[in-house]
């Protein structure tokens, strides 16, 4: 197959949800499909695990389990699938956000009884700054779900993105009947195949069928018929150029325990969503047919042993063709090129060497605090990728020494796990003591942080919850000082970040919006002005 070939048939994407819309059961069916039948129960078993998880010590357990999930990759109708994993449950973080940054499209799972939820928000948001072409599936239509014009108006109201539904229900609950199929012009009836994993059998037949009639009562019938003719009237039409600049959702109805509207997703993805394109760089787009390899790092695993610093950094190819044992110029300087030798691809529990990887592939690599989240490892001299902004942190916890004797330790470890992305970092402006405040998307991100120092480094700390919950970047080159003459509530603090930039600190949404109507000159950032860039 030739090298464009290889690129054309990539769909790498992301699933995003709110916990219990579906996700995992997706996830299983998919690769039902894709014949990965082992892997759908490997997926299930690390939902379980984590949802018994009761602290950060279980979870570390876990890991190997966590590592092998992060990308699964399968085979569909001469399509080369890469389904990352979003670390959703007790486990959000900042990963989370990041794998978005490595995906080309993203699958929003919604269950149908309760609509847009808060966490599929927010993941949303981060896809549409990133303009990421983004799929809907109404999930659960087997229980009594929310009208799906509601559904759909909610989509279009709350987060302002306009929808085509492909399919469109035929009842919902126990009278859930089947979904029509409004490009192919085909209603696919609902047979409910129990929770087995066989592929669902989909009678198809035309919405004139005589039969819908019989499965009707028959008012809804006739409402039903009229739904479909409004749509087709006065509805959006399907356009893929919209689609892929995420300014257009596709929406399917089904239910993925039963395995039903699955298949249709998926065909039409395959179909519809992005092979790998242009990335951004400080050198311009890159485009994936660039023969000359090129790819950035977006989240790093530490090993599970403690013993051991190494860890499994994750790539996403963009140009070219990975190789193997090929060098690149070492990423953090030095004049000794970096050999990326051990490169694995990760299936199930095992995993396998990597021979050679395309634009839109992702390959674990064995390293020894070698990379940084966002690093860039390719053979175009100079090149820099721009694509992982620091996520704005959600919840913030003042971390102390509690053992002055070992301060190096603390500091290293710090370091290290700052590198590693796992947490963000702030010092407080104006203070005595370089009080250190970490930030983070999860809480979970503290206890990693602190179990790590502890048993990693051999540190010992305290951690005391903090009241902030947002952030405000200040304009690149503002003067931390220049704010002096700033209506400041009490509760409302300056920090300054690791890049050096001043950050305002506030407990709640309503203390930012009170301080920009008190301060209309001043202006405030929601991401880091370093990070504005292409990214976001
Ligand atoms: P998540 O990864 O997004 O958190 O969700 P997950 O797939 O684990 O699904 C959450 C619950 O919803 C599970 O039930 C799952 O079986 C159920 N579910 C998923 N899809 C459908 C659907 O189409 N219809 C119905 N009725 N239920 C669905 P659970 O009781 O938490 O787990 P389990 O005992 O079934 O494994």
């Amino acid at each position: 197959m030739s090298f464009s070939q290889e690129i054309s048939r990539r769909r790498t994407f992301a699933i995003i949800s709110h916990p219990d819309a579906g996700k995992t059961t997706l996830t299983e069916k998919l690769l039902l499909y894709g014949g990965a039948l082992q892997l759908a129960g490997a997926v299930r078993a690390k939902k379980n695990q984590r949802n018994t998880t009761s602290d950060w010590m279980d979870i570390e357990k876990e890991r190997g389990i966590s590592i092998s999930s992060t990308v699964l990759q399968f085979e569909y109708n001469g399509f080369c699938v890469n389904l990352l994993d979003t670390p959703g449950h007790r486990d959000f973080s900042e990963d989370t956000y990041r794998v978005l940054t490595a995906v080309d499209s993203v699958v929003m799972v919604i269950d149908a009884g309760k609509g847009i939820e808060e966490r599929t928000r927010k993941l949303f948001e981060i896809c549409r700054l990133r303009g990421i072409p983004i799929f809907t599936f109404m999930n659960k239509m087997d229980r009594p779900s929310i009208h799906p014009l509601e559904l759909l108006d909610d989509l279009e109201n709350s987060l302002g993105i306009s929808v085509f539904p492909v399919t469109w229900p035929l009842g919902d609950g126990p009278d859930f009947k089947g979904v029509f199929d409004r490009i192919e012009n085909k209603l696919h009836l609902y047979s409910n195949q129990g929770k087995g994993s066989a592929r669902a059998a989909e009678q198809v037949t035309g919405a004139d069928d005589p039969r819908i009639g019989k499965l009707l009562h028959p008012d809804y019938h006739k409402e039903w018929l009229e739904q479909i003719e409004l749509l087709s009237m006065a509805g959006e039409q399907f356009s893929p150029e919209k689609l892929q600049c995420g300014d257009l959702t596709p929406v399917f109805f089904g239910s993925a325990i039963n395995n039903f509207g699955v298949q249709l997703l998926l065909d039409f993805f395959v179909k519809h969503g992005m092979p790998p394109v242009s990335r951004n760089s400080n050198q311009g787009p890159i485009a994936p047919e660039d023969e000359r390899f090129s790819g950035f790092i977006f989240k790093i695993q530490a090993n599970m042993d403690p013993n051991h610093r190494d860890s499994l950094s994750f790539l996403r190819v963009c140009s070219g063709v990975f190789e193997k044992d090929m060098s690149v110029p070492n990423p953090r300087g030095g004049n000794k090129p970096l050999r990326l030798s051990y490169p694995q691809r990760l299936f199930g529990q095992d995993r396998e060497t990597v021979e050679k990887a395309y634009p839109g592939d992702i390959v674990g690599l064995v390293s020894h605090g070698n990379f940084r989240i966002g690093d860039t490892l390719t053979q175009i001299p100079g090149l820099q990728f721009n694509e992982i902004p620091r996520f704005p942190p959600e919840v913030f916890a003042t971390l102390h020494n509690a053992a002055p004797s070992k301060f190096k330790q603390f500091r290293d470890g710090l370091e290290q796990m700052v590198n590693e992305g796992v947490i963000q970092m702030f010092h407080m402006h104006n203070t005595q003591q370089r009080t250190v405040l970490l930030g983070a998307v999860g809480q979970l991100q503290f206890e990693v942080v602190k179990h790590r120092l502890e048993t990693e480094y051999a540190a010992e700390v305290r951690l005391e919850p903090s009241p902030f919950t947002q952030i405000r970047w200040l304009p690149q080159g503002t003067d931390p000082d220049a704010f002096k003459g700033a209506y400041m509530g009490s509760n409302i603090r300056m920090a300054i970040d690791l890049d050096n930039n001043p950050v305002l600190l506030f407990p709640d949404q309503w203390s930012v919006d009170y301080f920009a109507e008190k301060n209309p000159d001043y202006k405030l950032l929601k991401y880091s002005p370093l990070q504005q860039g292409e990214a976001l």
